[in-house]
């Protein structure tokens, strides 16, 4: 019987969660192979598209880490990714989708072993909750319904 291997698409800021998931590399620190990393400029240039793309594209969580609060690159980029994902869970909900298949955290630089621990939790979440159940409605429709509901959130 094979086991469900959960995919999980981490969009990563640059300049801490990425360099996070370098420095658990460097440490030679473990964590699972499910994880597929994006790079980004900042944890707000990850929008609800993106989001939603992963998981209409085969995602079965999708992670999102960024610079701690007040440490972010960008001043407030941080605190509009905070809002959105809020916002993006409760949509998710709507949907009839377990929102903890959405996770951020705040993981810096220096945070190699956060960074392992965190990906090794999330993948048994994931795995835990079994593959993802694709969304009721086609997808320009949940595009068109979270764009109504995330117009003002920004
Ligand atoms: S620069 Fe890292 S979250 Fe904005």
């Amino acid at each position: 019987m094979n086991e469900f291997e959960p995919k999980i698409i981490c969009f990563l800021c640059k300049w801490c969660t990425y360099a996070g998931a370098d420095k658990a590399g460097i440490c030679r620190l473990k964590y699972p192979p499910n994880v597929v990393s994006i790079r980004t400029f900042c944890s707000s240039r990850v929008d609800t598209e993106h989001i939603l793309l992963a998981f209409s594209k085969g995602s079965d969580g999708v992670f999102i880490g960024g610079c701690h609060p007040g440490d972010c690159h960008y001043q407030t980029g941080n605190y509009k990714t905070k809002r959105r994902v809020i916002l993006l869970k409760k949509m998710l909900e709507q949907m009839g989708i377990n929102s903890d298949r959405l996770r951020l955290e705040w993981i810096s630089a220096s945070e190699g072993r956060k960074f392992a621990n965190t990906m090794t939790e999330f993948t048994e979440k994931i795995r835990s909750l079994g593959p993802f159940p694709g969304f009721e409605e086609k997808n320009d429709d949940v595009h068109r319904k979270v764009a109504e509901n995330t117009e003002n959130n920004y």
